[in-house]
């Protein structure tokens, strides 16, 4: 190995931490994030500990989407989230504003992130670009699931093949299926036969045959993906409106915070009823609150 791979190997690892955690380690990870974080709000008491340990599992799996223009204001959210939120998404707009940069800044902060590029392409291009996200430190990826069974496989093996190579805990490789800003009006004009419902299961279960980790899809639909592809396989569920929040902006398939983990979603992704709120701190509390 050159010794910048070696650097660079041992940065996105450790940056990892400890890479993908299961189910039942949520209670650790959740542990380990209360105490390694500068809170920002007065600690619970200790009998409260066991409490705030079932509420932080679900809070550490609530992703902030960070669409917004700048690196600057991406840090600040990060940093106004301090304490609450360990998992941030990096997207479009941020990514195509700031490059990797914002990714590394977030990482350095010993946070995870969510890299949301929703790579679409031909099966060399989306493997060899996730092969990058993996080296950038991303702990999540997203591919469409709609690029197809030989890119969504091609793309697991190299990712496989590299963090093998390179010793690195394997980011989670999350398929996107059908957008939650569409309902089936939209579906029937871009030629999709059948349901939001019909294409999501269908998507789904051809991401599992794949080898995916999981799919990224509408809260509705989490008991779909599950009962089609086993519990094991994850769900990502943007499209989340807590009872705080007074408008959908332009989601349409939606479902509160509290109710899509009732559902079983492994993660959620929320952006603007946490990052347009007047005050970040305040909605975070609401929101613990509300999934509690
Ligand atoms: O602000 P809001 O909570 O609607 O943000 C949702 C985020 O989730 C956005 O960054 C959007 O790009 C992303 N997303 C989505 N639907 C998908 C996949 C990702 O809304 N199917």
């Amino acid at each position: 190995m050159r010794e910048w791979e070696k650097g660079s190997a041992s940065e996105s690892a450790s940056a990892r931490g400890e890479g993908k955690r299961e189910e039942g380690e949520w209670f650790s990870a959740a542990l380990h994030s209360t105490l390694s974080f500068t809170p920002t709000r007065p600690q619970p008491y200790l009998a409260d500990r066991k409490e705030c340990m079932v509420m932080d599992a679900r809070m550490n799996r609530v992703i902030v989407a960070l669409d917004v223009e700048t690196a600057d204001q991406a840090m600040e959210i990060v940093r106004a989230c301090n304490g609450a939120i360990s998992f941030f998404k990096v997207g479009k707009q941020l990514f195509t504003a700031e490059g990797p940069d914002v990714v590394r800044r977030i990482k350095e902060t010993g946070n995870r992130v969510f890299l949301d590029l929703k790579y679409h392409d031909i099966p060399n291009t989306v493997a060899h670009a996730t092969v990058e996200a993996v080296k950038l430190g991303a702990d999540v990826v997203d591919i469409h699931t709609s690029g197809g069974f030989e890119m969504m496989r091609k793309t697991m093996e190299s990712v496989e093949e590299y963090c093998a190579v390179h010793r690195l805990s394997k980011p989670e490789i999350f398929g996107i299926t059908i957008l939650t800003s569409l309902g089936n009006a939209e579906l029937d004009r871009i030629g999709y036969t059948g349901t939001t419902q019909d294409m999501v299961g269908r998507l789904a279960a051809l991401g599992h045959e794949a080898g995916i980790n999981g799919v990224v899809c509408s809260p509705l639909e989490i008991s779909l993906v599950k009962k089609t592809c086993g519990d094991g396989f994850k769900t990502l569920t943007p499209g989340i409106r807590p009872l705080f929040a007074q408008s959908l902006n332009d989601q349409k398939r939606v479902m509160t915070p509290r109710d899509a983990f009732d559902a079983g979603t492994d993660y959620i992704v929320m952006g603007r009823p946490i990052t347009k709120a007047q005050n970040i701190e305040e909605a975070l509390q609401k929101l613990e609150d509300e999934i509690r």
